[in-house]
């Protein structure tokens, strides 16, 4: 074989990334694959590579490449779940392989994908839509296979990390997301990045693979962290904590719990220690126990590394004419395990109580707390806030089913001298 010839839609920041590394890199890739991997056809409004195509014939309709024949691996770039699904479908019902870094169109619509891929004998690859650069989806495939996975925890917004990195500074909210979205990492709509979606179609995918179960994006509970002040990354350093918006798939003897949210982790955790744009996962299995993979998870060129992994896995396969075999996701076997609804989770809490200062307030929340049976783990008292004229009292909790704390703050709120909702984050320690 001359070449694999790969025909890629959309020419964006990771469209982009993923023709320079594969032109970049040419010698290196054909050396690991047999043969060379030649960009043969790009689909795009208009030729954002800012050099000469020379061979790469450009069409700006994007269902062109479908027709070319010579193509031997499809490359869906154009983010989005419509069109993108249409091209996705349309290119496996040609029989040739699909590589895509789109965790929307995975997440919400990967059941579909995977059934026509098995039906059309070919295959749908996604390395690239979960935690960027970092090859995650392999590691869970393959190099965790041995596994009984028992919880993932997953830094996989870097948007998110970074404004949280940033906020640690004292720096604010709002003004961290613009400079995160000229950076390029933030989503076409930062909404999914900060309020959780973005974290919650990656865990998706992560929990799927992980525990054999199908993707449930539906169920993941999320939570983002446009409504966390910097006091509160400041009280939980005090404390000993970071505050990380972490995606968290884990088994329990009930069922997978599957949720997204700002959470308290100890500082002295490696994961604690992610800061900025990157990515980290951290995944307990049963005989290796817990491992952490650490990277980009955003970028042009880090998420082409994972896009043009992928190619370089179906170009194996093209090689060899098929006795090169890359293993499936086990979609036909499927485990029906139930997602627990969040108000059946158990998790312990860090609470700030916003009170008036006078005499027996604090005896009054440790009365409604032990009204359910919550156990306090450690408390702090902060002086009056100069705007709000209140006091905080911080007071870390000891795992509380959800249902329970909810119906505590309900009568926390309630109290007379409490001044402001209660603030409430989850701790998770990460133990081994
Ligand atoms: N907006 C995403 C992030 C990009 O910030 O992680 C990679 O999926």
């Amino acid at each position: 074989m001359r070449s694999v010839k790969v025909g890629i839609a959309g020419l964006g920041t990771v469209g982009s990334g993923t023709v320079k590394v594969l032109c970049e890199n040419a010698a290196e890739i054909a050396r690991r694959v047999g043969c060379p991997i030649e960009v043969a056809h790009i689909g795009a409004r208009s030729n954002r590579l800012g050099c000469e195509t020379g061979q790469i014939k450009i069409s700006q309709d994007i269902f062109d490449l479908l027709q070319n024949q010579d193509l031997n691996i499809f490359v869906e770039l154009i983010g989005g779940t419509t069109t993108a699904r249409e091209w996705v479908l349309a290119a496996l019902a040609t029989g040739k392989p699909v590589v895509t870094a789109n965790k929307a169109l995975i997440a919400e619509h990967g059941s579909e994908l995977l059934a026509k891929a098995k039906t059309h004998k070919t295959y749908v690859l996604f390395e690239a839509a979960v935690a960027g650069g970092i090859p995650i989806i392999k590691t869970l495939r393959e190099g965790l296979a041995a596994n009984k996975i028992e919880w993932i925890a997953g830094i996989i917004n870097g948007t998110g990390n970074f404004i949280l990195s940033e906020m640690l500074k004292d720096r604010e909210f709002s003004e961290v997301l613009i400079e995160a979205q000229s950076l390029g990492y933030a989503e076409a709509d930062p909404t999914f990045d900060v309020e959780g979606t973005d974290a919650a179609h990656k865990l998706t995918i992560l929990a799927a693979i992980a525990f054999g179960m199908p993707l449930s994006f539906d169920k993941v509970y999320t939570e983002g962290i446009s409504r966390l002040s910097s006091l509160d990354l400041l009280y939980a350093d005090t404390l000993g904590f970071r505050i990380k918006h972490l995606g968290l798939a884990c088994r329990t003897a009930e069922g997978v719990e599957l949720r997204v949210h700002p959470t308290l982790i100890p500082k002295k955790n490696l994961l604690a220690k992610v800061d900025g744009v990157m990515n980290a996962v951290m995944v307990k299995g049963n005989a290796l126990g817990p491992s952490l993979y650490y990277g980009a998870g955003a970028g042009s060129l880090a998420t082409a590394s994972a896009v043009v992994a992928d190619i370089v896995d179906l170009a194996r396969a093209v090689v060899s004419k098929g006795a090169y075999r890359i293993p499936f996701l086990a979609y036909e076997h499927l485990s029906d395990v139930p997602v627990l609804p969040i108000t059946r989770v158990r998790s312990a809490y860090y609470l700030r109580v916003q009170v008036q200062e006078q005499p027996g307030v604090l005896a009054h929340v440790a009365q409604v707390l032990s009204g359910f049976e919550i156990s306090i783990e450690a408390i702090l008292q902060k002086s009056v806030h100069s705007q709000t004229g209140l006091v905080s009292i911080i007071i870390l909790t000891q795992p509380v089913l959800e249902s329970d704390l909810n119906e505590a703050i309900r009568k926390i709120e309630a109290l007379a001298e409490t001044g402001a909702p209660v603030i409430r984050i989850r701790v998770e320690t990460l133990s081994e």
